[in-house]
């Protein structure tokens, strides 16, 4: 087994250097959860847990301290359990593999972290884990209890959250190869979706020939929910029943992306059952490309992260007036937020070891400005509900999104899912190819 524990100790002293004098950060990754009965889902690490230490089991913590140094708290090894759930790095692994100095097991849990905690000024760790909010809480009492024997119980308590996240958004070269396999794994995903549809088949066999190819291609999971949305399910933004019959007509959308070594891909497309767009889908879908096109222009090394939407939501409410499906002065139409009938979300999102991966997208109430090393989706799209009486029937029931991945370099965006089909000629002759 070799893992590259320089990179996960270099991210801990970076993260120590960047937290006051005698700070303690507690982080962890969480529990196997169960599905049903004795049936437990895949674990998967916490993402900030596995950015600084690389450590796959659950059940673990990791305390950092000084210039980086981390003691790793694991499930003991035991062969009877290790017979049946499989192996366990324990203390000795936790040493020879991830760089920790020091190594415990989890029933020593309390005693090392009193012992950390034990005159430290700050303890760090992450706010929105309530559950070691508490386990913490309850660590500075029993320090705070043994005052008159010598201890010192710690007074600051600061959030891990900003700090983490800051060092999350810039992605490391390492992070970035890892991200562009995972972005081309999804590519070809996608391409093998859009051969292998035919009307008739049931959208979950569709989704398939995604999971098939990212398994086969070495990316266990998907990073989210796959979402394959026949006809106007596309209308919901998160539609994951999957169970629907596409019928020949149809547009299909799928959002679908591989996770590799923890990181995601996020790619969106929307393509015709029978491989031909008819008139008023390929009329929107234009729409959302320009739109798309509009967006990329703004992905470049300090311009505001918000220019990309702003752009995307001119591109699109000029759409919709010229085809009808909104009337009046464009200018008002996005003051009063009348597009957000057809375009509800966001035009991206941060990417990396989450989906929808951490950072601010303000400072000081400002849209912050891009920098290189950071990581974005671009998601424009249109959706014209199966009730909306006031547009022509023949937009009813569309839904189109169009997303890629983009990586912020200061030779401007750099498309991580580079190589899929999004003109309308381009698709309709992948399609064709198989057909
Ligand atoms: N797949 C979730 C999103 O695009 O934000
Ligand atoms: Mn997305
Ligand atoms: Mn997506």
């Amino acid at each position: 087994m070799k893992i590259d524990t320089q990179i996960y100790q270099a991210r801990r002293e970076r993260l120590m250097q960047s937290l006051p004098e005698n700070s303690v950060v507690i982080i962890r990754t969480g529990e196997l959860s169960t599905r049903n009965n004795d049936c437990e889902y895949e674990f998967r690490p916490h993402s900030s847990f596995f950015y600084l230490t690389g450590f796959p089991e659950p059940s673990a913590y990791a305390i950092i301290q000084g210039r980086g140094e981390m003691t790793l708290v694991t499930l003991p090894k035991d062969p009877e359990r290790e017979q049946w759930d499989g192996f366990r790095f324990g203390s000795e692994g936790a040493i020879a593999h991830f760089g920790a100095t020091k190594a415990a097991v989890l029933a020593e849990l309390d005693s090392v972290t009193f012992a950390a905690l034990d005159g430290a000024a700050h303890v760090v760790y992450l706010f929105n884990d309530t559950i070691l909010r508490e386990k913490i809480a309850s660590w500075r009492d029993a320090i705070a209890a043994k005052v008159r024997m010598g201890a010192s119980a710690p007074t600051s308590f600061m959030d891990l959250t900003p700090v983490v996240s800051e060092m999350r958004l810039r992605k490391g070269a390492e992070e970035v190869a890892i991200m562009e396999v995972a972005a081309q794994i999804s590519v070809e995903a996608h391409k093998q979706a859009m051969r292998a549809v035919r009307p008739g088949m049931r959208e979950y066999q569709l989704e398939a020939e995604l999971n098939y190819v990212f398994m086969r291609s070495g990316a266990r999971q998907p990073a989210y929910n796959n979402i394959v949305a026949s006809g106007h399910n596309a209308c919901v933004l998160h539609y994951i029943k999957n169970d629907e019959v596409i019928d020949d007509g149809d547009l299909i959308l799928i959002d679908a992306g591989a996770e590799l070594g923890c990181y995601a891909a996020d790619i969106t497309r929307t393509f015709p059952a029978n491989g031909k767009f008819s008139e008023p889908q390929a009329a929107l879908y234009q729409v959302v490309l320009d739109a798309y096109h509009a967006g990329m222009k703004e992905l470049t090394v300090g311009t505001p992260y918000e220019a990309c939407h702003n752009a995307a939501v001119r591109t699109l409410t000029e759409g919709l007036v010229a085809h009808g499906l909104l009337v009046g002065d464009v200018n008002f139409l996005i003051e009063s937020k009348a597009y957000r009938d057809f375009y509800m979300h966001n035009t991206g999102h941060w990417l990396g070891l989450d989906v929808h991966d951490c950072g601010a997208y303000k400072i000081a109430g400002e849209s912050r400005l891009l920098e290189e090393g950071m990581v974005l989706t671009i998601e424009p799209g249109l959706y014209v509900s199966a009730d909306n009486q006031a547009v022509d029937a023949k937009w009813r029931g569309i839904g189109i999104r169009i997303e890629d991945d983009v990586l912020i370099r200061a030779d401007g965006p750099y498309v991580l899912t580079h190589g899929l089909p999004k003109e309308i000629k381009d698709i309709e002759a992948l399609m064709a190819e198989s057909r």
